[in-house]
């Protein structure tokens, strides 16, 4: 077959080829057979050489019709194949909820990071301001000036963890904060009263790991330092608080305690948010869970801080405070009938996805 003849017999399949495509997918498959750049025409093109010399203008001529047919025939097709409304696939109903597992995962904070800014907005709105503190502290800021004295069982080395001294520096030089209330100090020794904080942060105790102990924890420290707040301030401040988190209408009452940094010492016990005070297996038929500890700052800690800054800036008989300090990882529990506090140590995504 000639070069032209096989040009016009390349034209009529193309131009019905075209025709025929009815999606975009089939077009593009005949656009690429006839037009692409390694297509029909294209080497109908290259054999234009092979034809004698007097030929050659009219087989140009020809070629060159060819292809602005398929061309043509190609622009027609996809402007039909383009608006056409589509008549073939799925249907699908625009207000179907996803599948889940066709959802896209999205992220959230941790439940203790949650309950921590919880708690932390709620102590913000009563005027505490947020300070922080380091974890790895030295016994003086851990025991001496909390006024713990030296053979309280909290300084046991199966109570507290002692980092490995270097250079020959005594043991307890450096160690783990057992407690946020190290904060205390280390604010009063920088600042002058009154001052109003919070010290939200992690602690570390050699315990055995259980449903409701673990050797890191995170505890919520508060200290407020002012002429003249008394016991009242402290129960009305602390109301507020367990209100803000549990509900209106949730109880508290204090119980008497003991804390070295405090004097009076209270626990604090909130009407239990499971059953309201009615009685149930989260407080043991009590109608009371704790929450923690409460008290007025005790003027030794006062002389102790004194003495740290070389001032009497905290001057005991002008100056009266009252501290508490909270277990977060207590309260997440509370907040989401939580029973073993494992759970927020092991990532896994069954738990947490599902509060
Ligand atoms: N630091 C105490 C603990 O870890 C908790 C505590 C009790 C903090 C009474 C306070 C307080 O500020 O006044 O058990």
């Amino acid at each position: 077959m000639s070069l032209l003849d096989e040009a016009r017999q390349a034209r009529d399949q193309a131009v019905h080829a075209f025709k025929e495509a009815a999606d975009p997918k089939r077009l593009e498959e005949v656009r690429i057979k006839y037009l692409g750049s390694s297509g029909l025409m294209k080497s109908l093109m290259s054999r234009l050489k092979e034809v004698p010399k007097p030929e050659k203008p009219s087989a140009g001529k020809l070629l060159n019709e060819v292809r602005k047919a398929l061309e043509e025939a190609f622009k027609t097709a996809k402007a039909a194949v383009g608006t056409a409304a589509p008549t073939t696939g799925p249907c699908f109903d625009v207000t179907e909820p996803m599948a889940t597992e066709q959802r896209p995962v999205i992220g959230k904070r941790h439940p203790l990071t949650r309950t921590t800014d919880m708690l932390r907005d709620l102590l913000r709105a009563l005027g505490f301001e947020v300070v922080q503190g380091p974890e790895v502290e030295n016994e003086r800021h851990n025991f001496d000036d909390l006024n713990i004295p030296q053979d309280h069982p909290s300084r046991d080395s199966f109570d507290t963890f002692f980092l490995t001294p270097k250079d020959g520096a005594k043991l307890g030089d450096a160690l783990l904060r057992s407690q946020t209330s190290t904060v205390q100090i280390r604010v009063m020794e920088t600042r002058t009263p009154p001052l109003r904080v919070i010290a939200p942060g992690r602690v570390y105790r050699p315990d055995k790991i259980d449903a409701t102990h673990a050797s890191t924890f995170h505890q919520i420290e508060g200290l407020y330092v002012d002429r003249g707040v008394s016991m009242a301030d402290l129960k009305g401040t602390l109301q507020s608080f367990v209100e803000g988190l549990f509900g209106v209408g949730t109880k508290i009452r204090f119980r008497p305690s003991f804390f070295p940094f405090t004097e009076p010492s209270a626990e604090l016990d909130c009407s239990c948010p499971a059953c309201g005070g009615e009685g149930c297996s989260v407080c043991k038929q009590t109608g009371w869970v704790e929450l923690g500890g409460c008290g007025m700052v005790d003027p030794n800690v006062f002389a102790a801080v004194n003495r740290a800054r070389g001032d009497n800036a905290y001057d005991p008989e002008v100056w009266t405070g009252f501290a508490f300090g909270f277990g977060i990882e207590r309260m997440a529990m509370r907040r989401h009938g939580i029973d073993d506090l494992r759970l927020f140590l092991e990532n896994d995504l069954r738990f947490l996805r599902q509060i």
